[in-house]
């Protein structure tokens, strides 16, 4: 077991020369898939990224030599489908993305998904606390409401959990609260910051449109759920061919762009995220979305979830009761199941 103290100190080395050089690696596993391929794409075109390393089970070096072509700064490189190639991948990574594993096929949820997804997001996690335990850590890869808490019991069993780096991404759940209210106002999206809170499923997804301009809208029940239930609008309109690949690619570069501009010096970086949070661990959640100052370290503040209306109130509590059960089962499956 690393001592603590001096795992603390390697992530502060780290976060320092990281953002003093300006260098960024950015790894994404799951490079080939659905999300994986415009996700990779948009990384490739983000000048903050200087090197840019892809795996997946199959097709990572295909994807990796395609991507490399586009006339960006940055170096690609696809890795072997091996534990060397994953190792040398994740080696030296600031941030690792994790779009890994299946989509939704219609009438399932997300956590349909979990008996197929959690050993995937367990073993990715295991290769990424042996090579890079003091990478910011990404999970896209569904249930996000388990394979977070998964990540997190494997980094502590690893002896490298340092909650200020692990990330669920929720960002997809802020931006299409933000169009569809843009759509319903007649509004620009951009001027529409709408706080989400909770987690990143069905009635865990929480808008907060009181605090977001439009107190009127939090008692528009068809709003509110098409938020939460936007995933699966796209999951019926693709009809068995999978889920949201190309917003979720969108979601997930700009949350790593959030990130690499705090970790290179930006102050006031904001992105709501699902990360280990004081909010509700007396209720035993240890686990909860709600705004994230980001910075150099990762995770520099949580903030509270503010004054919220009566509808609200009635969605947190939903929220809560799902989002708990959701991260016990996470826990539950590391502790029956652990990496080998
Ligand atoms: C969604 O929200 C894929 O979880 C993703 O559509």
């Amino acid at each position: 077991m690393v001592p603590a103290r001096a795992v603390f100190g390697a992530f502060q080395r780290r976060a320092f020369s990281a953002s003093a050089r300006n260098l960024s690696k950015v790894t994404v596993l799951g490079a080939a898939g659905g999300i994986g391929q415009p996700l990779s794409l948009l990384l490739k075109l983000n000048p903050r990224v200087t090197e840019l390393a892809l795996y997946d089970i199959r097709g990572g070096p295909g994807v990796a030599a395609d991507i490399s072509h586009i006339n960006t700064k940055s170096t690609v490189k696809g890795s072997d489908p091996t534990p060397t190639g994953l190792a040398s991948t994740l080696k030296g990574s600031d941030i690792v993305l994790i779009p890994a594993g299946v989509p939704r096929k219609p009438g399932m949820t997300r956590d349909d998904l979990f008996n197929t997804n959690a050993s995937i997001v367990r073993d990715l996690a295991k290769a990424c606390a042996e090579s890079c335990p003091e990478a910011n850590l990404l999970i896209i890869s569904n249930p996000v409401n388990s394979t977070v808490p998964i990540v997190a019991e494997v980094y502590k069993a690893a002896g490298v959990y340092n909650p200020k780096r692990l990330f669920g991404v929720t960002t997809l759940d802020v931006v299409r609260a933000s169009r569809f209210v843009s759509e319903l106002k007649g509004t620009d999206p951009k001027d529409e910051k709408i706080t989400v809170v909770g987690g990143h499923s069905g009635v865990t997804i929480v808008p907060l449109f009181s605090q977001s301009g439009h107190p009127d809208l939090t008692s528009n029940a068809e709003l509110v759920k098409r938020v939460q239930f936007g995933g699966d609008e796209v999951v019926k309109a693709k009809d068995g061919a999978g889920s949201a690949t190309l917003s979720m690619a969108m979601a997930g570069a700009r949350m790593a762009e959030s990130l690499l501009r705090a970790a290179q010096g930006e102050k006031g970086v904001v992105e709501p995220s699902f990360v280990d949070s004081p909010l509700y661990k007396d209720q035993g959640i240890d686990f909860f979305a709600s705004k994230v100052e980001l910075g150099p370290n990762g995770v520099e503040k949580v903030f509270p979830v503010g004054d919220i209306d009566g509808n609200e109130e009635k969605l947190l509590e939903a929220c809560l009761g799902d989002l708990k059960k959701n991260i016990e089962k996470g826990v539950a499956f590391v502790a029956a199941n652990p990496p080998k």
